[in-house]
């Protein structure tokens, strides 16, 4: 595995982390990690291992800390805790309190210096280096950036592009070059980094997953039985946060996306399973 991947590009992840996090109805959110000198007495080995998510303790997890997965993965209604935004702020538990790090080291304890000490250590090429090797103009050309900092900043690009996890694979050919097999239906998102746009125009979006369909564009998300029943309608121009569902309201405008998103993407009625 190539040390700029290992060192630099795949801890993009640290960004992504908690200061906290709720793990079910019955814990109260706790910290990602409190400093070693926050934690109660070393005596106090119950209340210290619900300090924190650290675990590894000799006792393991107290027995209520069971994973509610809909505060992890898009379940139901109320929707998960989101992971923070790829981009280059860290969460401050990350920078200050590493746990099974010296504590007395400030190097130590925070997770950015140690990912730039390390890449600095590996001899890592700079993120400016990286572009031009890769072609790429460089951001900020005159500077010698750390490459897992570079690639961060990177990263805080935003698109309005309808984007999937179809588009995953032939971004990454894309990116390297590669021409996409036909049989993938994805597009090369890549060349937004470079300010083009994709060559498939993507005014709306369409999914199914089970017997279930789902349909977005720039004013509306409607999601529903993939027979066109049960719907659900939301003006996410007007209420972005999807509060109100106004199908019943609007099936004219549940009929149009469902027949001319979904059923015309799917090429006819849409299986079930
Ligand atoms: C609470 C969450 C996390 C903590 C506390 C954590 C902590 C660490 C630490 C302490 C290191 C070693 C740093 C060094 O001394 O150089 C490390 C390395 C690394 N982390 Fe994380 N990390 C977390 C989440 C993630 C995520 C979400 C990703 C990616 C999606 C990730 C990717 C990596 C990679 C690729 C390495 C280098 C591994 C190697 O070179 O063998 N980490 N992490």
């Amino acid at each position: 595995m190539p040390l700029e991947f290992s060192a630099a590009a795949y801890r993009y992840g640290h960004s992504q982390v908690r200061s906290g996090y709720t793990i079910n109805n019955t814990v109260p959110t706790r910290p990602t990690f409190v400093p070693d000198s926050q934690l109660p007495p070393a005596g106090q080995v119950f209340e210290r291992r619900r300090a924190d998510f650290r675990g590894f303790t000799r006792f393991g997890l107290p027995p209520q800390w069971t994973i509610d997965w809909p505060f992890f993965f898009q379940l139901d209604d109320q929707g998960p805790q989101p992971s923070l935004k790829i981009d280059t702020k860290i969460a401050g538990p990350l920078t200050t309190a590493l746990p099974g790090a010296n504590q007395d080291d400030a190097d130590l304890r925070s997770l950015p210096r140690r990912n730039l000490l390390g890449g600095a250590a590996l001899g890592l090429p700079s993120g400016q280096w990286v572009a031009r090797a890769m072609d790429e103009v460089p951001l900020d050309p005159l500077q010698e950036t750390p490459l897992w900092y570079y690639i961060l900043k990177e990263a805080g690009k935003t698109s309005d592009y309808f984007a999937s996890t179809h588009d995953v694979a032939p971004t990454v050919l894309g990116a390297m070059s590669i021409e996409q097999p036909r049989a993938m239906q994805g597009q090369d998102l890549s060349v937004l980094l470079d300010g083009k746009d994709p060559e498939q125009r993507r005014p709306h979006f369409t999914l199914g997953y089970d017997n279930y369909a789902w349909a977005r564009d720039d004013r509306y998300v409607m999601f529903g039985l993939n027979d066109g029943s049960d719907a659900k309608l939301y003006d996410i121009e007007a209420d972005p946060s999807m509060g109100k569902d106004i199908a019943s309201d609007h099936p004219e405008i549940v009929k149009r996306m469902f027949t001319s998103y979904i059923l015309n993407d799917a090429g006819g009625p849409v299986p079930k399973y």
